[in-house]
């Protein structure tokens, strides 16, 4: 790997490194709650707050013309044409508690188009990275998705938003898809989800009312794994609605969940 791709790779990777080494190490005792967002349950946490920082100086420093979205805040245009999306901490619940499953999710995009994705798991010791068009990796082993068992076979991941008239509504789409599949499975951090995906973990994964910073690394992960990805039918993977899984149960999936109305309220 060389040029714009390999130097992205290699900086999101770093960053990735030291907010996740930062989180491992730094988690509090009484880690309490900074601040909350849409609803009482949506918090952040002062670890969230500076591993962003952390990241944004990072980046400013090794790629000073990028531009950064970050889901505490940063926000910035840069003018080299590449933005960073950034997820200081996917699973802040998970993290809050004290459970593993969170992650420093971090992407690189140029011209609407993902180049470079890592998920960074410390306390799985694992790190998923793919780039767009060579591959998705765990650690150094590449990842693929598991062969598509029939659909009532299949373990699928999901997640639930903050907000309680829509977490009423996403019950009822999983109530219904339930006794259709083998389980359902919430993890808590949709990159990790997403990432579950494409090491085999799991067999497909959907959320309603992801932001890009949620989704915009494993998205990739996933998608150079095997996986397929996407939103409603017709439309490209949005917040609206996030699909991944392998082809073969992608429009099963994406049907049911049409037929269920999971983006409707
Ligand atoms: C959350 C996690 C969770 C998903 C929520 C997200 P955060 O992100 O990814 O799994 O169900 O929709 O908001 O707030 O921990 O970064």
């Amino acid at each position: 790997l060389t040029g714009l791709k390999a130097e992205l790779l290699a900086v999101a990777l770093e960053a990735a490194h030291r907010a996740g080494t930062f989180l491992r190490d730094g988690r509090p005792d009484d880690l309490g709650v900074a601040a909350t967002k849409s609803s009482a349950v949506d918090v952040v946490t002062e670890m969230d707050i500076a591993s962003e920082k952390l990241i944004t100086d990072f980046l400013a420093e090794r790629r000073p013309a990028d531009g950064v979205l970050g889901e505490e805040g940063a926000s910035s245009e840069g003018s080299s044409g590449v933005q960073w999306v950034v997820d200081p901490i996917d699973g802040t619940v998970n993290y809050l508690y004290g459970r593993p499953d969170w992650s420093v999710s971090i992407a690189a995009r140029k011209d609407g188009e993902t180049l470079v994705g890592v998920v960074h798991a410390p306390m799985r010791g694992e790190t998923y990275r793919a780039v767009l068009g060579a591959g998705a990796h765990v650690n150094d082993v590449p990842a693929r998705v598991r062969p598509a068992p029939s659909f009532d076979q299949a373990l699928i991941g999901t997640g639930f938003g903050y907000v309680a008239e829509r977490r009423a509504q996403q019950a009822e789409v999983a109530r219904h898809l339930i006794p259709k599949v083998r389980d359902i499975r919430r993890g808590g951090s949709a990159a990790i989800d997403l990432c579950d995906v494409a090491v085999g973990r799991l067999d497909a994964y959907y959320e309603r009312g992801l932001n890009p910073w949620d989704y915009a690394a494993g998205d990739l992960v996933a998608r150079e794994a095997g996986a397929l990805t996407g939103g409603r039918p017709g439309d490209a993977l949005s917040g609206e609605l996030t699909i991944a899984a392998p082809p073969a149960l992608f429009e099963t999936l994406q049907g049911l969940l049409e037929d269920l109305g999971a983006w409707h309220d």
